[in-house]
């Protein structure tokens, strides 16, 4: 794969070398992706496509790829920092992997209390020293783009703690996320996006964790009996560029294209709650799954078992960062 990426950002390289020869050939924007298209990150790709098109009067070419049909995972970062691609949206949780651990503050279980601190925590300072931290690897980051919060799915339901002992539950690949399922006594497997709906359907793994768009479009409900509405963790992306490429743009190019991200940004963001929300509605429509939603008492359950991820993972994440987080997301200005 590694060869394959390295073809792709030779060819991109050589197609630059003879770009003055062949100036009116418009700049190209390869933005890879491993969601499906009828997704919030999907549409607002696709929104990103039709106005950084529109703005540019034709200047700039935006090619999306969704549904991993470039890169799985751990792949696309690594292809986009060699320009073999050059926008992705990734999920937070794929920078930890990548060295910048503190992005993994998004994945402690439950530090989201709701959509407006998400808001509060990546229009802020937090949020914006964080996608600084991308720079030194290569990696301009533009915008953050929502998804949601989290449910389980599995084979069996979830309703206690003790349900989930010795389940093999899906994960991203994640330190926090890792440390999570443990603490609810069941066995994480990180495997590729792209792969669980067949992990889940020849028993691979019991069940994952993901917002309630993505199961539904991966059909995730034809393979899991049980699910349940638990919010218990975000799942949110960062738009990225290859600095280099970015960087190296006319200006009004660049202006124009921020415009455009500027704009998909807010209709991304705008749309993402009604599309999780329809997902829940179209899974339960669907028959296939049992949906369950935790009592207070139970929610409180999970809280405490944990608790002791934050505890344990804050020298990783950053004590200070965590608390910084925690002080935004709240809205406390003290
Ligand atoms: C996952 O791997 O479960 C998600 O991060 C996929 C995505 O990009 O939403």
């Amino acid at each position: 794969m590694r060869r394959k990426i390295i073809l792709a950002a030779l060819s991109v390289a050589v197609a630059a070398l003879v770009g003055p020869a062949a100036a009116q050939q418009p700049i190209v924007i390869k933005f890879s992706h491993v969601v499906a298209p009828d997704t919030p990150k999907g549409k607002g790709a696709l929104k990103f496509q039709e106005l950084a098109e529109k703005y540019t009067g034709g200047k700039v070419k935006v090619e999306v790829y969704p549904n991993s049909q470039l890169y799985k995972d751990k792949e696309e970062v690594e292809a986009l920092q060699l320009g073999a691609v050059q926008m992705l949206a990734p999920s937070l949780a794929k920078f930890g992997p990548l060295g910048v651990k503190e992005f993994e503050v998004f994945d402690l279980p439950f530090i989201l209390p709701d959509k407006a601190a998400l808001g509060r925590v990546t229009k802020g300072k937090v949020g914006k020293d964080l996608l600084a931290k991308l720079e030194p690897k290569g990696i301009k980051g533009l915008a953050y783009w929502d998804n949601g919060f989290k449910i389980m799915t599995g084979n069996r339901p979830m309703h206690k703690v003790a349900d989930f002992q010795g389940m093999k539950m899906r994960i991203q690949s994640s330190k926090v996320l890792e440390a999570e399922m443990r603490a609810l006594g069941a066995i994480p497997q990180v495997l590729a996006f792209s792969e669980v709906y067949q992990a889940m359907q020849t028993g691979v793994v019991d069940g994952n964790e993901n917002t309630p768009s993505n199961c539904y479009t991966q059909k995730m409900h034809e393979v899991q009996k049980h699910a349940t509405i638990s919010n218990h963790g975000y799942i949110g992306y960062a738009v990225i560029v290859n600095k280099k490429f970015w960087d190296g743009l006319p200006s009004d190019i660049r202006q124009q294209l921020e415009k455009a991200m500027d704009e998909a940004t807010d209709y991304s963001n705008g749309i993402a709650q009604k599309e999780n929300d329809e997902a829940i509605e179209a899974m339960k429509k669907a028959g296939t799954t049992t949906f369950y939603e935790l009592t207070p008492a139970e929610k409180a359950e999970w809280m405490k078992a944990l608790q002791p991820v934050t505890d344990e993972m804050s020298s990783r994440v950053g004590k200070n960062l965590i608390a910084e987080f925690e002080k935004e997301a709240k809205g406390s200005t003290n």
